[in-house]
């Protein structure tokens, strides 16, 4: 039987890290068992994101460094999996031989029967554009044991001008709320205490069945889950923000108070161009709304600077809004023509100097607000999930907040997975540093 060692790597968004978690799933109750390193490996597979040039770059970077380690072992089989394989699919396998399996965003529960079609010395190509896709998977093999993502839905409607999501994830599908109840259910009934759901647009949750506006219901529902402590989802888009679905994140006591709401921009003549169906008029009433119904509510954005025309002022009309919106989190993205979108027949007239500028400016304007924000927890008590050791200091444990600050604090590691009481002693713009606080 031929070697059953895989080694798997997501590039991007949370749902990919997700999906390779499901094939891993599937491949481990295969027989395969995970190694840390590509030169021990039998299969590897990447799992690409495509959202952004970049990451698409360093995705071809790596896939072409195997040429050498595939020439050494010529049964290693490469498999290139998702947002990228759906879209270079042809290509990939002329321009680069040496991958096995080119397999799209739809297919990837089928990995272990694509990967023995591959043994048996087949270029696989399977990219089929439709189709639901099934997420089962092994609620006991996830990478934390206290922590999951649940996908509630594929694929994504907007067509947002910049974006190549549709393109390469399809139609929006929503999955049943049952099968999301049972699993939830299951990973709960396996020490989980966190779950964040995931979608390119979770609060158009139900359009595919004819009920949009869903989430809220779904939301009340796995709320009832004896058990689980904390309930999040990402991505909200802010033309499907409703009030029925913030009251639903104050009245829930497991849902946090804290939500993924991309602006983009806040020039309305580039958010009209994006074809984001809001202004930035809107986009401020709905922060306001936020802020009223869920007191304490935390939101995060993103934002792309050096959209096709963007000019000085547009840019400027984004940083106010930055200024004043007191996000939790802000993520900057310098715009990049994607394949098939209609913003890349545009003229990607802003220059690389400038795209540079305005995303330093940007990181910076929001820098300064975190730093203030979170100088208003000194003193303070929270309630901490803790995650484990802190990546940066070892002697240290990390958690989040509901919220979705960062917290560091000395503590055993037998905390992991639990929720504590910290009192915070000092900030800095990303972390809130602390100790245990004594609990009654
Ligand atoms: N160029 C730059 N950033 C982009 N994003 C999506 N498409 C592009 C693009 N073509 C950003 C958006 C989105 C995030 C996931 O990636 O800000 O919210
Ligand atoms: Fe995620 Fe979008 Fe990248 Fe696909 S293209 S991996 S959906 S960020």
């Amino acid at each position: 039987m031929s070697g059953r060692k895989v080694f798997i790597h997501a590039f991007g968004c949370q749902m990919n890290k997700l999906d390779a978690e499901l094939a891993l799933s599937a491949l481990k109750q295969a027989g395969y068992e995970e190694v840390a390193s590509p030169g021990e490996a039998d299969v590897i597979l990447y799992n690409t994101c495509s959202v952004r040039s970049h990451a698409e770059q360093r995705a071809y970077s790596n896939i072409g460094k195997l040429k050498h380690l595939k020439r050494r072992k010529p049964h290693l089989v490469i498999g290139v999996l998702g947002c990228m394989a759906q879209k270079d699919r042809e290509s990939i396998i002329e321009r680069l031989p040496h991958v096995n399996i080119v397999c799209g965003t739809r297919e990837f529960p089928r990995i272990v029967e694509l990967i023995e079609e591959a043994r048996q010395g087949a270029s696989v190509l399977a990219c089929s554009e439709s189709g639901a896709v099934s997420v089962e998977r092994d609620v006991a093999r996830r990478p934390t044991r206290f922590r999951a993502y649940v996908s509630i839905m594929r694929g994504c409607d907007n067509f947002c001008a910049y974006c190549i999501v549709p393109y390469v994830r399809g139609r929006e599908t929503s999955r049943p709320p049952q099968d999301i109840e049972d699993e939830v259910r299951r990973l709960v009934d396996d020490g989980c205490r966190e779950i964040t759901l995931l979608g390119q647009n979770v609060n158009s949750y139900g359009k595919s069945f004819d009920r949009p506006g869903a989430l809220p219901e779904l939301l009340c529902r796995l709320d009832r889950i004896a058990g689980l402590d904390r309930l999040r989802f990402v991505t909200s888009h802010p033309k499907d923000v409703t009030r029925e679905m913030l009251q639903a994140v104050r009245d829930l006591p497991s849902v946090c108070e804290h939500l993924h709401m991309p602006a983009q921009s806040g020039s309305d003549r580039i958010l009209s161009a994006m074809n984001r169906s809001y202004t930035s008029g809107r986009y401020r009433e709905l922060l306001a709304l936020a802020k009223e119904l869920v007191p304490g509510v935390s939101v995060a954005s993103d934002f792309i600077v050096g959209f096709p025309g963007e000019t000085e002022e547009d840019f400027e009309r984004t940083a106010s809004l930055v200024r004043e919106a007191r996000f939790q989190q802000c993520f900057v993205f310098k715009y990049s023509p994607r394949p098939r979108t209609p913003a890349a027949r545009l003229v990607d007239d802003v220059s690389g100097e400038d795209k540079r500028r305005r995303n330093i400016k940007l990181l910076e304007i929001q820098s300064a607000v975190s730093a203030d924000e979170q100088r208003t927890f000194i003193g303070k008590d929270v309630e901490v999930l803790v995650e484990g050791l802190s990546k940066h200091d070892p002697n240290r444990l990390a958690g989040r907040l509901r919220t979705n600050q960062i917290v560091v604090f000395e503590g055993p590691s037998e905390l992991a997975g639990k929720l504590v009481r910290v009192r915070v002693t000092e900030t800095t713009p990303l972390t809130l540093c602390g100790a245990l606080a004594e609990t009654g």
